[in-house]
Formats: structure tokens, C-alpha cells, sequence
């Protein structure tokens, strides 16, 4: 790790091809609307996901599978208006890019177009190849993902730890590859073993950002609503939770209502 850490003005995919290569590491975290954005933007967060995870934490619903295009540009495009200095990513959502390469072109397009994001992010290895190097080709950046592919919960049937097996975890390894030698500039790996994802770390000179995939990888991912603690009931081992604002906010809210029953609120000061 270099002593002197350099400063980036705006980060761009070649910045976070430059910082694994300079052995500093890569922050990540979601966020689906403006307000939420200035902060995390503010803080000094290389990488903002617009993650489909938004159709979880956003919309309520038990998969990310729901989530349309339209919510996702929507999402990305306020995100967007609050950004000073971190690269925006954003997910192609279920549905707009397995089917066939051109789809899943148009969709990344609309994307870049319509919200002004930087680049995109897309599950699968070989299964999508056709569909990356088609986004790649229109010069659309593109991240990959690998591991634990919400996405496919219902292939899978549990969000449990994958490639744990050697046959998932050799075409995990080949997929990590190709997905290098087509262009993507990153790859998250979720959940899956450390001494797996760092294998992977090695064998690829692009960012491997983990979210519960160890510590010997170039990032680091989470759900700003997980590790804020705004959620509750969501608890896998990986997720360091910094704060108890599930807690907070609900103690903020009660006591508001008590002082509006009790016509504590507002007081002289705060009236006209
Ligand atoms: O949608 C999302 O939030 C993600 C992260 C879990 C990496 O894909």
C-alpha cells in the first residue's frame, strides 16, 4: 500500500483500475435518491451503486426480480443530480438483458441517456457475454457480478454462500477471466468464500469490490440502508452495521407524536 494516497477530483473506471494497481482500496455503497446521495457523495464514496437492490429496500418487495427499467432510470437520475466526485453505477435490472444482446443494449442506453449515469452493472459470466460486449462495443462502461446473483434467487432457491463446491467455483474463476479479457473495468463478487475471491483478486488486473467476500480483495460493497441500520431484520454475518438508525428514528418519531399530542410542539419560538 502507497503511503501517499492521491487525490481524486472525479473518479472515473480508469481511477479504480489505478487504485488497484496502487494497492489502495475501493469504497462502495447504494443509494437510490437524491438526499441519501449528497451525503454518501459527500463523505468521500468512490463508487455509488444504484443498485436493483432499490426494489428491496425502496419499493418493498421480497426479490429484486420487480424492479422495471423505468424505476431504475428514475432512481439513477436523481442520484445522479447530487454527485460531485463519485462514479455512479447503475443495475441493468432482471429482464432487460438476458434475452438478447440488442436488448440489452438498448436498455443500458436508456439508462445512459435518460439519468446521466457512468456506467453499468450486469449479473453472469459466459450466459451474458454477448450482451457485455455489445454495451462494451457502444462504449458504455460496464461492471460485472459474480457470486451471489439476486437476480437468480429462484435458480438458486437460497441466498446462502456460493462456489463453496469446486465445479462453482472453477467456472466462477473462468467466468472472473472473461469477463476481464471482454473489457468490463470491475467485478463484484458477493458471497462467496474469501480464499475464493481473493484467488480471484490475483488472477485479474481489473477491481474485484466484495460484498461478503472477504477482506483480500481490492473494495468493499454494502447496502447504505443495511449499514446505516435503517433495516432490522436482514442480518448476514458480512454486514457491519455503523449506526442503529432503525432505532433512532423510530425514537425520533414517537417522541414527535407525543409532543404533538401533547401541544409540546410547536412552541411560542416556533410559530408565526
Ligand atoms: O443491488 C445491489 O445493491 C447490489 C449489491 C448488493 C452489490 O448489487
Amino acid at each position: 500500500m502507497s503511503s501517499a494516497k492521491k487525490e481524486y477530483k472525479r473518479v472515473t473506471t480508469k481511477s479504480l483500475v489505478d487504485m488497484k494497481s496502487q494497492g489502495e482500496k475501493i469504497s462502495m455503497l447504494t443509494a437510490y435518491d437524491y438526499t441519501m446521495a449528497k451525503i454518501v457523495d459527500g463523505a468521500g464514496i468512490d463508487v455509488i451503486l444504484v443498485g436493483d437492490s432499490a426494489s428491496n429496500v425502496m419499493a418493498g418487495h421480497e426479490t429484486t426480480l420487480p424492479i422495471t427499467l423505468d424505476q431504475m432510470i428514475y432512481h439513477a437520475s436523481s442520484v445522479i443530480k447530487a454527485i460531485d466526485r463519485s462514479l455512479v453505477v447503475v443495475d441493468l435490472p432482471f429482464g432487460t438483458y438476458q434475452s438478447d444482446p440488442k436488448e440489452a443494449l438498448r436498455s443500458a442506453i436508456r439508462i445512459m441517456k435518460e439519468s446521466g449515469a457512468h456506467a453499468v452493472k450486469l449479473e453472469g459470466g459466459k450466459e451474458i457475454k454477448e450482451s457485455i460486449k455489445r454495451i462494451l462495443n457502444a462504449g458504455i462502461p460496464v461492471m460485472g457480478h459474480l457470486g451471489l446473483t439476486p437476480q437468480s434467487i429462484y435458480k438458486f432457491g437460497t441466498y446462502t454462500v456460493r462456489a463453496k463446491e469446486e465445479k462453482e467455483a472453477e467456472q466462477l474463476k473462468q467466468d472472473a477471466k472473461l469477463l476481464e479479457r471482454i473489457g468490463c473495468f470491475a467485478i463484484v463478487l458477493e458471497k462467496i468464500p474469501a480464499s475464493l475471491a481473493r484467488e480471484v483478486a490475483e488472477s485479474v488486473s481489473i477491481p474485484i469490490i466484495g460484498i461478503g467476500a472477504g477482506k483480500y480483495v481490492d473494495g468493499q460493497v454494502l447496502v447504505l440502508h443495511d449499514m446505516l441500520g435503517m433495516t432490522h431484520e436482514f442480518n448476514p454475518r458480512f454486514l457491519r452495521r455503523y449506526l442503529n438508525l432503525y432505532e433512532e428514528m423510530t425514537d425520533a418519531i414517537t417522541q414527535y407524536v407525543e409532543d404533538v399530542k401533547n401541544v409540546d410542539f410547536p412552541t411560542d419560538e416556533e410559530q408565526y
